[in-house]
């Protein structure tokens, strides 16, 4: 394991499996909130479901706290690399000529999601661990609704997702498609899978603005 993780195209395809598994997160995570906006009910209904459920808590949710830890870990690691690999400095030289910014600028993208996922921590992992694990407060099947809603009274707190979603989609605008190519995936479908890859890095984050947007004006 160690001497894999040591290689870099091992490195490449481990960002990539592990940004792959994170995408599939995000979709289902979306999913979710989504119905956010449309049924309170539904939306109490799925939250508890996934705030309560065996599986979801105690398989599903480490798995997917190692899976973001390893990703931004793997990240750092690879921008050293590569920093180091370089003779000369992105300053220096014309990047641009043959590379999109979103490519060059993953680690800042990358950064910046991770800020948020430290806000975003505070404001909903935080507190439903208080609740469950520290108050032991009785299950309400009802709270979640609120519990979101209330989050985006603040303009600030709003303001600073929706420019993270921003960052989370210029990430996955390069991330994304190039996981493709990073796990070997060359064949005829691959114009579409980059594609597929390019709607969801604007579909996504898109979408996540208006369910922020769209608690903000209601509240
Ligand atoms: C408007 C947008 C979003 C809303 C309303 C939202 C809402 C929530 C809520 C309610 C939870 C708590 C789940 C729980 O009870 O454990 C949560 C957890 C989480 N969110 Fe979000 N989220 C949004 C966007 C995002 C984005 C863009 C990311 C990733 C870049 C993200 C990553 C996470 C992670 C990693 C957790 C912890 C998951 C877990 O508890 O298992 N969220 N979010």
């Amino acid at each position: 394991m160690g001497g894999l993780i040591k290689s870099s195209i091992a490195r490449k395809v481990a960002m990539a499996l592990s940004g792959l598994f994170l995408v599939f997160f995000l979709l289902q995570h979306f999913t979710i909130n989504f119905t956010s906006i449309i049924s309170a009910d539904v939306f109490n209904e799925l939250s508890h479901f996934m705030g309560t459920n065996f599986v979801v808590q105690f398989l599903l949710q480490p798995v997917l706290i190692f899976g973001v830890v390893f990703h931004f870990i793997m990240g750092f690691i690879l921008e050293i690399r590569n920093r180091n690999a370089r003779d000369v400095s992105y300053a220096r030289y014309d990047g641009g000529a043959n590379s999109s910014w979103m490519s060059r600028n993953m680690i800042i993208t990358g950064l910046v999601v991770l800020a948020f996922l430290g806000l975003h921590f505070y404001d909903f992992w935080v507190p439903e661990i208080v609740h469950k694990y520290i108050e032991f407060a009785p299950e309400d099947a009802t709270r979640y609704y609120g519990e979101l809603v209330e989050k985006f009274e603040s303009p600030i707190r709003t303001g600073l997702y929706v420019i993270s979603f921003v960052f989370l989609g210029l990430h996955l605008w390069h991330g994304f498609a190039s996981s493709f190519q990073s796990v070997g995936f060359n064949n005829k479908y691959s114009v579409a899978a980059t594609k597929f890859a390019k709607a969801f890095a604007i579909v996504i984050p898109l979408g996540f603005v208006v369910i922020a947007l769209v608690h903000y004006f209601n509240h």
